[in-house]
């Protein structure tokens, strides 16, 4: 992995920051030149994620040391029990927004409804929705978890935002990215310029550019799917599973299979391995489900980062982007990925389960 610090630099000479360290906030601002007519407060948004994203990193690191391990004993609004760093991560994140005047409304995966910004403050032209702590299932066993947020533009034209403003198709995402808070932290962000990575250099409490451009290998190698689950797929996600084993005889370039059971960290490996994540729909409680993700806090955002690196997101049968969401909660089925494979899903979705 490239340190802009330590290790040869990684940059091409025809990039402008060729050779130099870059802090995200220097990074972000270069970019905003891009933009004419830009305000800046897209960009401080940024900031203020990254800061965010340092806060919540300093927390996870001493997980094992401090009182924040372990639940809370209440459960959130998917009856799932809310660990403490979730609750710790999601009030980070809307504190450090909420009285910026540059967010309309915000909306977490931890609270059932919109989180309007507090009538003492201004509001402004953006959305804010987050997954603030992804794969909490891994954060007891020091298993790498994340932040997954998005933004918008608000479509409500003045006053606190409103739930429609969080309701947007992911082709109008104006920024997504995540946090993961792995061997290294790291920052992954897209603007729609390209996906940029910077890897957080605790020393100096900077994040620092260490993957600039990053795009999906053109060789795939992972899956990633909670296989424990077949039993319970529909027989086009089961057959496609055996396609990508090599198993049906059509596919001379078998896949190797990585679970880690956070999203942040499964979609992370095969961004810079190349490779498709999946968690499709199951029967296991009765009727087939729609999965277990998320369409606005984790699925449209990384289906924009996936986009922005060369691959593709699809519930099965379209373009993740395409959804309109009908609800905060919504799950969908999701497939994410180089861009050939998610295809191949489709395939086989719609020849054996249509
Ligand atoms: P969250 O911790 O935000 O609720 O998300 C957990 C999600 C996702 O990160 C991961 O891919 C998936 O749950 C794992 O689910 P399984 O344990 O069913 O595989
Ligand atoms: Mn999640
Ligand atoms: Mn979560």
């Amino acid at each position: 992995m490239a340190n802009a610090v330590l290790g040869p630099n990684p940059i091409e000479t025809s990039d402008p920051f060729a050779g130099k360290i870059i802090t995200i906030e220097r990074f972000i601002l270069e970019k905003q030149k891009g933009y004419p007519g830009a305000t800046g407060t897209l960009t401080n948004i940024l900031y203020d994620i990254a800061l965010s994203a340092k806060i919540i990193a300093s927390r996870t690191t001493k997980a094992g040391l401090v009182e924040i391990l372990g639940s809370t004993g209440r459960e959130n609004v998917q009856g799932e029990v809310v660990q403490k760093l979730d609750e710790y991560a999601d009030r980070i994140l809307f504190k450090l927004n909420d009285h910026t005047g540059r967010l309309a409304v915000m909306a977490s995966e931890e609270h059932p409804d919109i989180l309007p910004i507090p009538a003492h403050y201004p509001t402004g032209p953006y959305v804010l929705l987050f997954d603030p702590l992804d794969g909490s299932s891994n954060i007891d066993v020091n298993v790498s978890i994340g932040t997954i947020f998005a933004i918008y533009r608000r479509k409500s034209l003045e006053g606190r935002g409103t739930l429609e403003d969080c309701l947007q198709q992911g082709k109008d995402l104006v920024a997504a990215g995540y946090v993961i808070y792995g061997a290294s932290t790291m920052l992954v962000y897209s603007t729609g310029q390209g996906v940029h990575g910077f890897t957080l250099d605790p020393s100096v409490g900077e994040f620092l550019l260490s993957h600039p451009n990053i795009e999906f290998p053109a060789a795939p190698k992972y899956y990633s799917a909670n296989q424990g689950y077949e039993l319970y797929w529909s027989e086009g996600v089961r057959r496609y599973t055996e396609w990508l084993q090599g198993k049906d005889g059509n596919n001379k370039k078998p896949l190797s299979m990585r679970y880690i059971g956070s999203m942040v960290a499964d979609f992370h490996r095969n961004l810079l391995s190349g490779g498709i994540f999946y968690y499709p729909g199951d029967s296991k409680d009765g009727a087939m489900s729609q999965g277990k993700l998320r369409l606005v806090y984790e699925c449209a955002p990384m289906a924009f980062l996936a986009e922005q690196a060369g691959g593709a997101a699809s519930d099965g049968y379209q373009n993740v982007l395409d959804i309109q969401p009908q609800s905060l909660h919504q799950r969908i089925p999701f497939f994410v990925g180089n861009k050939d494979l998610v295809a191949k899903a489709e395939e086989f979705l719609a020849k054996y389960d249509r």
